[in-house]
C-alpha cells in the first residue's frame, strides 16, 4: 500500500470489525521465544509491523504456519541467538522485545537497530537499566549486546516513567530470573496486560499486571500456549473518529469498550453521542461537536496513539466549533501531521507540545503520510473534506491498520488503495 486516493465528503456509516492489537501482538510474538515450543495465535493482525516481526522470528529459526481459519502458529524450537539483520529489526520498534526475550531464553541478546515511527528520539535507557538491575552486562556500541553468563537474578526496579516497552521487556527477562522481580511505576496499557496474560498461559507466575506494581516470580518452566489477541483499541478509536468526522455513525464491533473509556469521556465532553454494549461501540454527532482541551497520558489517560486523530476532528470547520487544544505528554515529536493539516487549510499551531486548533473549512490536497497515526489523522481529514485528495507514503498506515481500504469502503468511503 503506497498511495490512497480519497473522494471525501461522504458520511461514513456502518460496522467495522476490529482486528487484534498490534501493540500486544509484537511483545507476545517475541515473548513466545521463552517457551521454546509451539504457540498458536488467533486474531493476529495482518499489519506490516506484525508481518515483519514474523519475518524476524523466521530469520532466527522459527517456523511459521498460517491456517485457513486465520490462526497463526509459531514453532520456536529452532530459534538461535543470532543477530537479526538491521534491514528487518530497523523497521519496527517491537524488535526491542528481542532483547528481553532472547536474554531470558539464552542468557544473551543482540540487537543492531530498532525502528518504529519517528518521534525524534525513542530512548531505551529504562529497558537497559532494568536488564542491568537483573544482573545482565549491557554492552552498547553500534547496537546493544546483553550478556548474563551466570543467569539473571530477581530485583526491585522502579521505572522513571511508565514505559510500555520497558515494562514488557522487563517482564519477559524476569520470567527466567532467579527469585522475585518487582517492576514499579509499570505501564498498565491493555497490551501490557495482554503480554502478562500470555506469559501466564505459558506457565509464568506474574501478579499485578495492569497495576503500577508488577511482580514476576521467575524460574517457572514456560511451555507452548494458545492465545487470542485482544482487540486493537487504537484501530477502534480511529474508525469511531472517522464516523464522527464525516457526520456519519460508525459502529466498531468485537472491541472492549472499557479500553476506550478515555476517548468516550472526551467524546461526551465534546457533545458526541457514544453508545456501547458488551463488545461494541458507536459514536455520532449529526449536528457537529464542540472542541475541548485535552492532554495525553499513560493508560488509563487519553492515549497518545489517538492524539493526531483527535486534532483532525478539532480542525474540521462545519463540524467542530470553538478552540481545541491538545497537549502531548508522551512523544514531543508527534506533531508532524500538523503541517499536512495546514496544507489542507487547517488553522493548527504547535507550541510547547500543544496543538491549538480553530476549525475552518478544509480543501482537498495531496499529502505525504508522516507516520502511522499522523497518516490516519490526515486520512480522516481527507474523508471529511469534499474533493479528491491523495495520501502518499501510505505504507506507514499499513503498519497498524489491517485492510484499511476494504474496511473504509464497507462503511461508504470512496477510497482507492494502490
Ligand atoms: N522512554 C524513555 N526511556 C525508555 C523508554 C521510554 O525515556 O527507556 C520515554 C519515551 O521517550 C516516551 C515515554 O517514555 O516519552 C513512553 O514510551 P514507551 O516506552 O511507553 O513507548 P514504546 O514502548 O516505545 C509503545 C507503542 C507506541 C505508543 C507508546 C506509548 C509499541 C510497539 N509502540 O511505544 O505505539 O505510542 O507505547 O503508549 O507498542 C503506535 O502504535 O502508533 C505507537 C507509536
Amino acid at each position: 500500500m503506497n498511495r490512497v486516493i480519497v473522494s471525501g465528503g461522504t458520511p461514513l456509516t456502518g460496522e467495522v470489525r476490529i482486528g487484534g492489537s498490534k501493540n500486544a501482538a509484537l511483545p507476545i510474538l517475541f515473548g513466545g521465544i521463552l517457551t521454546g515450543e509451539c504457540c498458536t495465535f488467533s486474531d493476529l493482525p495482518r499489519v506490516s509491523d506484525v508481518l515483519r516481526a514474523l519475518e524476524i522470528l523466521r530469520f532466527l529459526g522459527a517456523r511459521i504456519r498460517f491456517f485457513e481459519n486465520k490462526d497463526v502458529s509459531v514453532d520456536y524450537r529452532g530459534i538461535r541467538p543470532v543477530l537479526p539483520p538491521a534491514r528487518l529489526t530497523g523497521t519496527i520498534r517491537g524488535s526491542t522485545y528481542l532483547l528481553g526475550a532472547m536474554l531470558a531464553r539464552f542468557g544473551e541478546a543482540r540487537l543492531g537497530e530498532a525502528g518504529g515511527c519517528d518521534f525524534g528520539g525513542r530512548p531505551i535507557d529504562q529497558h537497559l537499566a532494568g536488564f542491568s538491575a537483573l544482573g545482565a552486562e549491557v554492552i552498547a556500541g553500534d547496537g546493544v549486546y546483553l550478556r548474563a553468563a551466570n543467569g539473571l537474578t530477581g530485583c526491585d526496579f522502579t521505572l522513571k516513567m511508565p514505559s510500555v516497552g520497558a515494562t514488557a521487556n522487563l517482564m519477559l527477562a524476569a520470567c527466567t530470573a532467579q527469585g522475585e522481580t518487582v517492576i514499579r511505576n509499570a505501564a498498565a496499557e491493555p497490551h501490557v496486560v495482554a503480554l502478562g496474560e500470555f506469559l501466564r498461559e505459558a506457565g509464568a507466575q506474574i501478579e499485578g499486571i495492569g497495576t503500577e506494581t508488577v511482580r514476576v516470580f521467575g524460574g517457572s518452566h514456560l511451555h507452548g500456549a494458545s492465545h487470542r489477541l485482544l482487540p486493537d483499541m487504537i484501530e477502534a478509536g480511529t474508525y469511531l473518529c472517522a464516523g464522527v468526522a464525516t457526520g456519519g455513525e460508525v459502529t466498531v464491533t468485537e472491541v472492549r469498550p472499557a479500553h476506550l473509556a478515555a476517548l468516550t469521556d472526551a467524546f461526551e465532553e465534546m457533545g458526541i453521542r457514544v453508545k456501547s454494549g458488551t463488545d461494541w461501540m458507536a459514536a455520532s454527532a449529526p449536528h457537529g461537536y464542540r472542541n475541548i482541551s485535552m492532554q495525553t497520558a499513560p493508560y488509563p489517560g487519553f492515549p497518545t496513539d489517538l492524539h493526531p486523530q483527535l486534532v483532525s476532528l478539532f480542525a474540521l470547520g462545519g463540524r467542530a466549533t470553538g478552540e481545541g487544544r491538545l497537549r502531548e505528554c508522551i512523544w514531543q515529536g508527534r506533531f508532524r501531521y500538523a503541517e499536512g493539516l495546514r496544507r489542507m487549510g487547517a488553522d493548527v499551531t504547535v507550541s510547547e507540545n500543544t496543538a491549538t486548533v480553530h476549525p475552518c473549512l478544509l480543501h482537498r490536497a495531496a499529502l505525504r503520510s508522516p507516520d502511522l497515526r499522523g497518516g490516519a489523522a490526515l486520512l480522516l481529514a481527507m474523508l471529511a473534506t469534499r474533493g479528491e485528495s491523495e495520501l502518499t507514503n501510505a505504507c506507514t498506515l499499513a503498519r497498524g491498520y489491517e485492510h484499511p481500504g476494504e474496511k473504509l469502503s464497507r462503511i461508504g468511503a470512496r477510497v482507492r488503495v494502490y
